[in-house]
């Protein structure tokens, strides 16, 4: 490959920050080339995250309502089973139609696409390997690193990707374990352990905190959480430690291994037994094979690229967004930063407002907060005051018969301006929208009260939690 002249950008790697910056550039009429490794676009949220885990999500909440709800609701329906093998189907279709369609994004948006391992030759060039000897070097004006980031085990764990596994074979188990013992309950370790504990799984999730969900969750809403987990079949060991996993019976299928799990939780050492081990303890940033010390860009002490607040390395013209910098690892706020940095290069200006960026744990009920946790503000100092209001009292959520959970609403107490909006609740990563354009535009509760919202609709909770904040229970149901 030549280039009579540079890119004005190259983006290495093609996952929701990077695709999203090459396609946000090229609109904004600047010549980009993308390098991705994998072979298909979309990063690990497309290929190996967020995309078939809510594809598996979706289906295995569909067969647990069929096979424990249905009949109550009216609708008869024997012998109801999971077809893990259709499941996964489904999951791959979704994947690869999604993967497909950023392809042809590049095309129509004139994105130059390269398959390869892309490193820096220097602060200019990046050379692209694409495995079958060929290289190509790229001069570019602009580089922008968007590598992501890997799965983190622990010490004497020794991953196979069959069953003792990281996210990634957790999304393509060959059978339903009889048992799973999950480390870590984070984001990974609730999703995916739901998924396996709804098809037939006996989950026992080990988390080294006190609570779930980690720790930039609200406190009250990881309690109800976790019992509304432990209800559906969940069982959870708080406070321990896994210190090692051995395998006691190496089969060719899945329920024909056994693992032994050691856990220490400080006072009592013990086993627990499992077919599978899903080890979500975490992920880090990924610059393996980048040659970042050919164009002298610097990294933390966890490895992650350091930039400033407008995205940029200690090198002027590289940039660097999403999972393999500081911050939360969400493919929204890899996106939101891609966009930024593009309209930054283009002339314009980009940011990013990390204040207002949503979390949700798409379990059912899910689980969505944006702004800040009760904890948070309490220890800021800042005087705050609460509402809340619980599903049960909402009449869609009850006529569906869906009515766990809460919305709980943090206000400042003396501007009533919105600092954190908590929900738990059928469709809460959808309803979190609101909230978040609420903190976005600085509304206050009474902002959102004063607002009609249709009914009988779940987002009639959020009006209610706010109309509850002033302490003066003036909910209307
Ligand atoms: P990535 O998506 O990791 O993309 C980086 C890409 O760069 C990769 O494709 C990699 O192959 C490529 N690459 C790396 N090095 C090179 C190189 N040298 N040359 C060429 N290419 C290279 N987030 C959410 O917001 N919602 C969710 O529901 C959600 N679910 C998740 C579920 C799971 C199981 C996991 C593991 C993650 C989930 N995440 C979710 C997190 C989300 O996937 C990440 O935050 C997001 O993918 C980060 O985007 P990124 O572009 O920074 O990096
Ligand atoms: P995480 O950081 O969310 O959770 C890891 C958990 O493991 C923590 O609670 C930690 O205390 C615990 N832990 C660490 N070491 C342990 C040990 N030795 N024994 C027991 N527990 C231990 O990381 P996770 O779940 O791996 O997810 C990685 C990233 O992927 C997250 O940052 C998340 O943002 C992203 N993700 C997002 C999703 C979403 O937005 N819905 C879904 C899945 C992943």
């Amino acid at each position: 490959y030549s280039t009579s002249k540079p890119f004005d950008l190259v983006v290495v790697g093609g996952g929701p920050g990077g695709y999203v910056a090459a396609i946000k550039a090229a609109q904004l009429g600047l010549n980009t080339a993308c390098v991705e490794k994998r072979g298909t676009l979309g990063g690990t949220c497309l290929n190996v995250g967020c995309i078939p885990s809510k594809a598996l999500l979706h289906n295995s909440h569909l067969f647990h309502i069929a096979k424990h709800e249905f009949n109550d609701r009216g609708i008869d329906c024997a012998n109801v089973a999971p077809n893990l093998l259709k499941m996964m189907k489904h999951k791959e279709k979704s994947v690869e139609g999604l993967t497909k369609g950023i392809e042809m994004l590049f095309k129509k948006n004139k994105v130059e696409y390269f398959k390869g391992i892309g490193s820096f030759i220097s602060k200019n060039q990046i050379q692209v390997n694409d495995n079958n000897g060929k290289n190509n070097i790229l001069d570019a004006k602009n580089i922008l690193i968007a590598t992501g980031s890997e799965p983190i085990s622990i010490p004497n764990i020794k991953i196979d990707e069959k069953t003792i596994v990281t996210s990634t074979g957790a999304l393509s188990l060959s059978e339903i374990p009889k048992k799973m013992v999950v480390i870590g309950g984070g984001v990974i370790g609730l999703e995916l352990g739901s998924v396996w504990s709804r098809l037939g799984a006996e989950v026992t999730v080990v988390e080294f905190l006190g609570n779930i969900g980690g720790s930039a969750m609200d406190l009250q809403a990881s309690t109800a959480f976790q019992k509304i987990l432990t209800k559906q079949g969940m069982n959870f060991k708080l406070g321990a430690k896994v210190t090692g996993v051995a395998t006691s019976k190496q089969g060719a299928k899945v329920n024909d291994t056994e693992h032994i799990v050691s856990i220490d939780d400080g006072k009592n050492k013990s086993q627990l037994h499992a077919n599978v081990v899903l080890v979500a303890v975490g992920r880090r940033s990924f610059t393996d094979k980048l040659g970042l010390e050919k164009a002298g860009v610097q990294v933390d002490d966890k490895g992650r690229v350091k930039i400033d607040k407008h995205f940029k390395t200690n090198i002027p013209n590289i940039y660097a967004i999403g999972d393999v910098v500081a911050g939360p690892m969400l493919a929204h706020k890899a996106e939101e930063e891609g966009i930024a940095v593009a309209e930054q290069l283009a002339g314009g200006y980009g940011h990013v407002n990390y204040e207002a960026i949503p979390s949700v744990i798409y379990t059912h009920p899910e689980v969505a907060w944006v702004g800040k946790t009760e904890e948070e503000v309490k220890k800021s100092g800042v005087k705050y005051l609460t509402g809340q209001f619980p599903f049960l009292a909402n009449s869609r959520a009850k006529t569906n018969a869906d009515s766990e959970g809460f919305i709980k609403v943090i206000t400042d107490a003396e501007t009533d301006k919105l600092l954190g909006v908590h929900i738990i609740g059928p469709n809460a990563g959808e309803m979190i929208a609101e909230a978040v354009l609420g903190l976005e535009y600085g509304a206050s509760s009474e902002d959102i009260a004063r607002t009609c919202h249709a009914h009988p609709t779940l987002s009639e909770a959020l009006k209610e939690a706010c109309l509850t904040v002033h302490g003066l229970k003036k909910a209307i149901h």
